[in-house]
C-alpha cells in the first residue's frame, strides 16, 4: 500500500469561496476518492491562509477585527467543503496556535543554515498577490493581474537568500525529482528559472502590519504571509510537536494550485524546505482558471458566480460533474448556466441515468432482477478502466469522465442493437446474456463514478451492485423548478 499526501492551496479569507475554490476542491476531491479506492493510504488537507496585508486591510474596511473577518470566513469555507462532500482528513487554519509554533519552528530550522539577512528595502507591493513587483512586470505602473496600482513600502525586512537554489530546483525538475504538472506549466517555470531566482523579503515590520505570525527572535517583524502560508502543508501534519504524521506523510506527494501561484509552489516552498534540511514534494499539479459565461470572473464585471449560491437551485453533484467534466483539469475553463444544464440533461439524465433505469427495468421484467452475472472480460469495460486509470494517474480527471460516459453511450448502444423487448418474442435464451453484460457495464459504471459522484455512484450500486436488481428514485432528477 502506498501513501498519497495531497495537498489544496489555502484559500484567502478575505471572501467567501467562489467557483475557482470549488474547481480546486473537488479536483483535489476526486483524487483523493480516487486514491482511496484502489488502496492508497491517502491523506488530503485542506484550509485557509488567513494573515497577511489583504485580510488586515478588507477587515479594516468593513470595521472589524482580522480575526473576526477570518473567523466568519474561515466558518464558510468549512461548510463549503461539507456541503460539496469534500473527503477532506483536516482542515487547517493559519491563525491556529498548532500552525504558529510550526511556521516559527520551520523558521528557526532555516535560520540555522543561515538563509537569511536584513536589508532596508523599498519595493512596490501588490496585496492582491501578497508580492514585491519588479518594476518590469507592471503595466501602466499596475499590476497585471489586480488592475491597481502597487504601494510603495520602504521599510526594514529580513530576506531569505531564494538566489542560491536556481540551480538545484532546476536539477531536480529536470530530473523528475520534482515533477511539475502539466507539461507546459512545467516548462513555464524552466523559463523563469532561466533569469534566476532573485532573494525575496520575508518578513514585515510590525510597525507597517501587526497581523501575522511574529518571527521568531525578532518581535518587531512578523512573517511574511507566503511563508507564514506555505508552511501549512507541514504544521498541519503535526510539525510543531509531533513526528508521527510528519515521518509517515512528508513529502508531500502532490501540491494541487491554481496557475497563478506557480513559482511560491515551485520556487519558494521547496527552496524554503531545502534550507531546513527537510524532503520537498514530489510533484506540483497546476490547473487553469473557470471563467464564467466567457469572461474573467471579477466583482466589477458582475459575473462572479458563488457555488453556495448555485447549491441553493441546482443538485450537489451536478455541479461536482460540470467542473470535473467540462473544465480541463489542467487548463482554463468556462462557467455558463446553458451549458451546465445542456451536461446535466445529456450526460447525466440521458446518458448514464436513463442507461440504469432501462437496464433495471428490463432486469426485473424479464428475469425477476435476478440477472446472471457477466462471466470473463469485457472489451468495453476494459477500455474505459484503462482510459479510466489512465486520466487519474496522469492529471486528467476529464479524460476518466469521458472513460466513463463512452462506457454508458455504449451500454445505450447495445439496447437499441439488441432489442431486448424484442427478444423477449423471439428468443428468450438470450435474454439473460444480453442483461447480464448490461449489468456488468452498471455495475462499473457505478464503481468508477465514486470519485467523481460519490452519492450516485452508491445509488448505482445499491441498485445494480447485487442480485436481485432494485429499483430505485431516479438518479438525476429533472433540474425543477428552475430548468
Ligand atoms: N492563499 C493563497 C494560497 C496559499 S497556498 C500556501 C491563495 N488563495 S486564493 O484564495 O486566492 O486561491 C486559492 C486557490 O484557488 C489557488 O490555487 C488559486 O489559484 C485558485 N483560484 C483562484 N481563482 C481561481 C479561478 N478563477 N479559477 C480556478 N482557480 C482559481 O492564492
Amino acid at each position: 500500500m502506498s501513501k498519497f499526501y495531497l495537498t489544496n492551496a489555502i484559500a484567502y479569507v478575505n471572501a467567501g469561496p467562489h467557483m475557482g475554490h470549488a474547481l480546486e476542491m473537488l479536483i483535489g476531491d476526486a483524487l483523493t476518492r480516487y486514491h482511496r479506492m484502489i488502496g492508497d493510504d491517502t491523506r488530503f488537507l485542506v484550509g485557509t491562509d488567513e494573515h497577511g496585508s489583504k485580510i488586515a486591510q478588507t477587515a479594516a474596511a468593513q470595521g472589524v477585527t482580522p480575526q473576526e473577518l477570518a473567523d466568519k470566513n474561515a466558518a464558510l469555507f468549512v461548510d463549503f467543503h461539507q456541503k460539496f462532500n469534500a473527503a477532506n482528513d483536516d482542515f487547517i487554519r493559519t491563525t491556529s496556535e498548532r500552525h504558529k509554533k510550526g511556521a516559527q519552528k520551520l523558521w528557526k530550522m532555516m535560520e540555522a543554515a543561515d538563509v537569511f539577512y536584513e536589508k532596508e528595502y523599498e519595493g512596490l507591493y501588490c496585496t492582491g498577490c501578497e508580492v514585491f513587483l519588479p518594476e518590469k512586470d507592471l503595466v501602466d505602473g499596475k499590476c497585471a493581474i489586480h488592475l491597481r496600482e502597487p504601494e510603495l513600502l520602504k521599510e526594514k525586512n529580513i530576506f531569505f537568500k531564494l538566489s542560491n537554489y536556481t540551480d538545484i530546483l532546476r536539477e531536480k525538475i529536470e530530473s523528475g525529482e520534482m515533477e511539475i504538472r502539466p507539461e507546459s506549466r512545467r516548462n513555464e517555470f524552466l523559463s523563469f528559472l532561466k533569469e534566476g531566482l532573485k532573494d525575496v523579503s520575508f518578513s514585515r515590520p510590525k510597525s507597517s502590519l501587526e497581523w501575522g505570525i511574529e518571527v521568531p527572535g525578532h518581535e518587531d517583524q512578523v512573517m511574511y504571509v507566503w511563508c507564514d502560508a506555505l508552511s501549512n502543508y507541514l504544521t498541519a501534519l503535526g510539525f510543531a510537536e509531533d513526528d508521527a504524521l510528519v515521518e509517515h506523510y512528508w513529502p508531500a506527494d502532490v501540491h494541487l494550485v491554481g496557475k497563478d501561484i506557480i513559482r511560491f509552489h515551485c520556487g519558494i516552498w521547496p527552496a524554503m524546505l531545502m534550507a531546513a534540511g527537510l524532503p520537498t514534494p514530489k510533484a506540483i499539479y497546476v490547473h487553469g482558471f473557470v471563467t464564467s459565461e466567457g469572461q474573467k470572473m471579477s466583482k466589477s464585471l458582475g459575473n462572479v458566480v458563488d457555488p453556495m449560491a448555485l447549491l441553493n437551485e441546482f443538485p450537489m453533484e451536478s455541479i461536482r460533474y460540470y467542473l470535473l467534466r467540462e473544465i480541463p483539469t489542467d487548463e482554463d475553463g468556462d462557467f455558463s448556466i446553458a451549458r451546465f444544464k445542456a451536461v446535466y440533461h445529456d450526460d447525466l439524465q440521458n446518458t448514464i441515468g436513463n442507461l440504469v433505469r432501462r437496464v433495471v427495468a428490463m432486469g426485473l421484467k424479464y428475469l425477476d432482477g435476478d440477472v446472471p452475472v457477466l462471466e470473463g472480460e469485457h472489451e468495453a469495460i476494459e477500455v474505459c478502466r484503462a482510459a479510466y486509470h489512465h486520466g487519474f494517474n496522469s492529471f486528467d480527471v476529464r479524460e476518466a469522465c469521458d472513460a466513463i460516459l463512452e462506457l454508458a453511450r455504449f451500454g445505450n448502444l447495445r439496447i437499441e442493437q439488441e432489442k431486448p423487448w424484442q427478444l423477449a418474442k423471439s428468443n428468450p435464451e438470450k435474454i439473460p446474456e444480453v442483461l447480464s453484460e448490461l449489468v456488468a457495464i452498471c455495475r462499473h459504471l457505478g464503481l468508477f463514478l465514486h470519485p467523481i459522484l460519490p452519492e450516485a455512484s452508491q445509488k448505482i450500486l445499491d441498485q445494480v451492485g447485487d442480485r436481485p436488481l432494485v429499483m430505485g428514485e431516479p438518479l438525476f432528477p429533472a433540474l425543477e423548478p428552475n430548468e
